[in-house]
């Protein structure tokens, strides 16, 4: 047998194949409490780690080698501790914990084995773009008025997948909406004390609403998602005693009536790469004739290089949405451009002021 010409690349190969290893290794942690159990009672050995998070010593050594290789663990003569990214996102109950976030963002994991197929055109087993119930030209929630100031249902949220993606992102693009806001008010572009008025499209748990109305007392917001997902935004802002000043439009964003140039600030974050580039073109273009003059409209994705060549995090989350919806995909710097532009805006900013998120600003003239 001819040995291995190239031994690195043998590395790099056992590196692909144990990305999805390590990634089951953290998540298994995540769920044994093995991060929350090194918090609370310190660095520890197999056996009173596995009597902490009551598993079998032997096979949570395993799992235990499989976190030190992945990047949550230090390992020092058999004691596990936190390394620094498990200790700052991973350890329950703690503010910056991002399990959630973990267990979601890959999409529906029975998604993944069938990629080739949908890449070919079938529908991928878990479209978590028709779990949202509504797209461009289906009629989804049409027609039904706009319910300007009622809340939407109380009750118990709803556990399906969007529910748990948005609820596991809001920390992550708060700070993003905290970071932006504060640029547009330190510009002079969202007057402190005016009544700045918001619409937050496909909105989430609402970050951009709450990032503008904890900052400007005199805002508003509307705020619009899907059935499903609308009282999640309704509790994060009630929870931060900021609901009284959001109104609420259920339904698509494809339908649902929008105001007519009088917002100051519009935002699609994040829900352009699930519509497609025909999908996303019309929304930002039914997102454009909200903004009024002077107005802004935002747009914050995992964006591409013009050149596709990078970054990693575009190019996987890419991956992720044709994985998991049928339309969905990933786009550039400059189609995002191109349609701003042509629906009417001009460019104000295209950066990445907390990596990953691409935040693109378009203002009214
Ligand atoms: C990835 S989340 C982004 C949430 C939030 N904007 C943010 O930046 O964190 C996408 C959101 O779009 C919503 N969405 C999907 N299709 C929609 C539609 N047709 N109309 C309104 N919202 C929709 C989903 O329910 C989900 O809340």
């Amino acid at each position: 047998m001819t040995p291995p010409a190239a031994p690195a690349l043998l590395g790099q190969f056992w590196g692909l194949v144990n990305g999805l290893t390590g990634y089951f290794a953290v998540l298994a942690a995540d769920e044994l409490g093995v991060f929350g159990a090194l918090a609370e009672g310190g660095p520890a050995g197999v056996d009173e780690l596995a009597a902490r998070c009551g598993a079998v010593p032997s096979r949570l050594r395993a799992v235990l080698g499989g976190n030190a290789a992945a990047g949550t663990l230090e390992c020092r003569a058999g004691v596990f501790s936190l390394a620094p990214l498990a200790a700052a996102h991973l350890v329950a109950g703690q503010p910056g914990y991002l399990g959630p976030l973990l267990r979601h963002s890959p999409g529906p994991f029975e998604n993944w084995p069938e990629l080739a197929s949908t890449v070919r055109g079938a529908a991928p087993p878990r479209d978590v773009g028709r779990d949202a119930g509504a797209h461009a030209g289906e009629a989804g929630h049409a027609g039904e008025p706009p319910d300007a100031g009622e809340p939407p249902d109380a009750g118990e949220p709803p556990d399906d997948f969007l529910a748990a993606l948005v609820r596991a992102t809001f920390p992550v693009q708060l700070a993003v909406a905290r970071a932006v806001v504060g640029d547009l008010c330190d510009d002079g572009r969202l007057g402190e004390g005016a009544p700045v008025r918001v619409l937050d499209l496909g909105a989430g748990a609402a970050p951009w609403s709450v990032a503008v109305l904890e900052r400007l007392p005199a805002a508003r917001a509307l705020v619009n998602d899907l059935p499903a997902v609308l009282p999640l935004a309704r509790d994060e802002l009630a929870a931060r005693g900021l609901a009284a000043r959001a109104a609420w439009r259920e339904g698509s964003y494809f339908d649902v009536p929008l105001p007519d140039g009088d917002c100051d600030l519009v935002v699609l974050g994040h829900v352009c790469r699930a519509e497609g580039d025909d999908g996303a073109a019309a929304l930002v273009a039914r997102a454009a004739a909200a903004v009024a003059p002077g107005g802004s409209l935002v747009v914050t994705e995992y964006l591409l290089d013009d050149d596709l060549a990078g970054p990693a995090q575009a190019q996987l989350l890419g991956t992720t949405m044709a994985a998991s919806t049928q339309r969905g995909g990933t786009f550039t710097h400059a189609e995002v451009r191109r349609w701003l532009a042509a629906a009417g805006l001009e460019l104000e900013r295209d950066d990445v002021p907390v990596p990953p998120t691409a935040v693109v600003v378009a203002r009214r003239p």
